[in-house]
């Protein structure tokens, strides 16, 4: 029998019978509470919902016909209690109509039971109709425990997908720049040497020449006719333009390995090994080197003028940083700022280009304890939805195998988590991209 089920004890259980007349019921009443339940009584409508507010009964038994408020109505009102709705009701009625007992079921009840009641068949459904309301209840928690458990693994697997995308992004990161790093200088250094004898070779070959150049005009001041064969050779080899010409070709060549010399210091600059702790840098020096190594890209081709630069320096001190990151940082900005004045300019000529030209605008300034860089292009923007994922990783609009998308997720985690800077984009289409870094001085 239900009620013997050991697992299921009636004597936790309280119900609430409603009764114009409990006396017709005291038989059956008096079998409930011996079997262990604990019986409270109503006489009316009324009543019964205020005593349900008070204590909370597991199970109500509502008679139908009642002065007052009838069984149907209470039920209808309970029912419409955010409190007490979810307490199972079992109509009790002489009435045995099928509309009677649909309205019933209408109104919220679980059951019903017609009089005159028999005693067994009345424990027999309160028992039952407890027990499914217990069933219920507990399938209840266990669902909210188990969808509790689905957030918390869902949060712990989202958390762990983070720090997977973190420790990614720095893996490439600190990939990238160790091998480019490497590389840089590398060949730094290889050229270096190479250029120091040039350079010192020719500032010794142009007094050599201005030596023998002053030697020549001694020699022609004091034997002004030479044999013809010396003036023959000096017309052949056209000794006037080419006493003109050697210094001027000595000189561009000091240009050019001067030159050289800047961007051999600009790539030991770019890839100075990355410290471990932060150390006073010249943002100024990391841009400049930056846009040196990225001289190939910027100047004219036969497709398209020169990308302007043009640089608003302000006075900003030494700020304490990891150097090596940021000039990534500046490479990822400059590069994507490049890329996207070249999709601009697919499709238009040289002259409507030179008409409109290529711009790119750095600015820095001090403001409070922040120093600020803004990075600007006139390329051609991008729209609101794209300008929110552009610091996803992965995220990216360019062809395949040309972008990985990666380039900006690294930038905004050296600046915010390795600088506690911050990183900020604007853009707006047609006019183009800003990008400001703001980094705190540090120390
Ligand atoms: N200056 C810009 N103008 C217009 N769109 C830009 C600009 N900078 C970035 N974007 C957009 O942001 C996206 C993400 O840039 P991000 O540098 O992270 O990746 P990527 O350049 O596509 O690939 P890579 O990993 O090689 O840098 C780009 O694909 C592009 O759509
Ligand atoms: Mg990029």
């Amino acid at each position: 029998m239900l009620f013997n089920d050991n697992r299921f004890n009636l004597e936790n259980y309280t119900i609430l019978l409603v009764d114009d007349n409990p006396t017709n019921l005291a038989v059956a009443v008096e079998h409930l509470e011996e079997c262990g339940l604990n019986v409270l009584v109503s006489q009316d409508g009324e009543s019964a919902l205020t005593r349900a507010k008070f204590a909370r009964p597991h199970l109500i038994l509502l008679d139908v016909l009642m002065p007052g408020i009838d069984g149907f109505e209470t039920c209808q009102r309970l029912k419409a209690d955010r409190e007490l709705q979810e307490i199972p009701v079992i109509f009790m009625t002489a009435l045995s109509s099928p509309d009677d007992k649909i309205r019933g079921f209408e109104v919220g009840g679980i059951d019903y039971i017609t009089k005159p009641i028999e005693q067994r068949e009345l424990l027999a459904r309160v028992a039952t109709h407890l027990k499914i309301h217990a069933l219920a209840q507990s399938l209840e928690i266990q669902n909210q425990l188990l969808k509790e458990k689905v957030n918390e693994r869902t949060q712990e697997l989202e958390e762990s997908l983070q720090k997977l995308q973190k420790s990614q992004l720095q893996l490439v990161q600190s990939e990238k720049m160790s091998s480019l790093g490497q590389l840089m200088s590398g060949v730094a250094h290889e050229i270096n040497n190479p250029i120091g004898f040039i350079k010192g070779n020719l500032s010794h070959s142009a007094g050599y020449l201005e030596d023998i150049f002053g030697y020549l005009e001694l020699y022609e001041k004091h034997y002004p006719s030479p044999d013809p064969e010396i003036l023959e050779w000096a017309e052949d080899i056209d000794l006037e333009y080419l006493r003109d010409d050697l210094p001027k070709a000595i000189n561009s060549m000091k240009d050019g390995a001067d030159r050289l010399q800047e961007i051999s210091q600009a790539l030991r600059t770019f890839s100075r090994a990355d410290t471990t702790e932060q150390i006073g840098f010249d943002l100024h020096q990391g841009l400049d080197s930056t846009l040196l190594i990225l001289k190939h890209r910027l100047k004219a081709r036969e497709t398209h003028p020169a990308i302007e630069t043009i640089k608003n320096y302000g006075k900003l001190p030494e700020i304490y940083c990891f150097p090596g990151q940021l000039n990534q940082v500046f490479m990822n900005i400059l590069s994507n700022a490049i890329d996207a004045l070249e999709e601009k300019n697919v499709g238009r000529s040289f002259a409507q280009i030179q008409a409109d030209p290529n711009r790119i605008a750095i600015a820095t300034e001090l403001t409070g304890q922040q120093a600020i860089v803004r990075i600007r292009d006139n390329a051609a923007g991008m729209s609101e939805e794209v300008r929110q994922h552009i610091f996803d990783t992965h995220f990216t609009t360019k062809a395949v195998g040309k972008g990985t998308g990666l380039g900006l997720a690294i930038a905004k985690q050296i600046v915010e988590e390795k600088h506690e800077g911050t990183l900020t984009c604007t853009s707006k289409v047609g006019e183009g991209t800003e990008f400001a870094i703001a980094l705190p001085m540090g120390e």
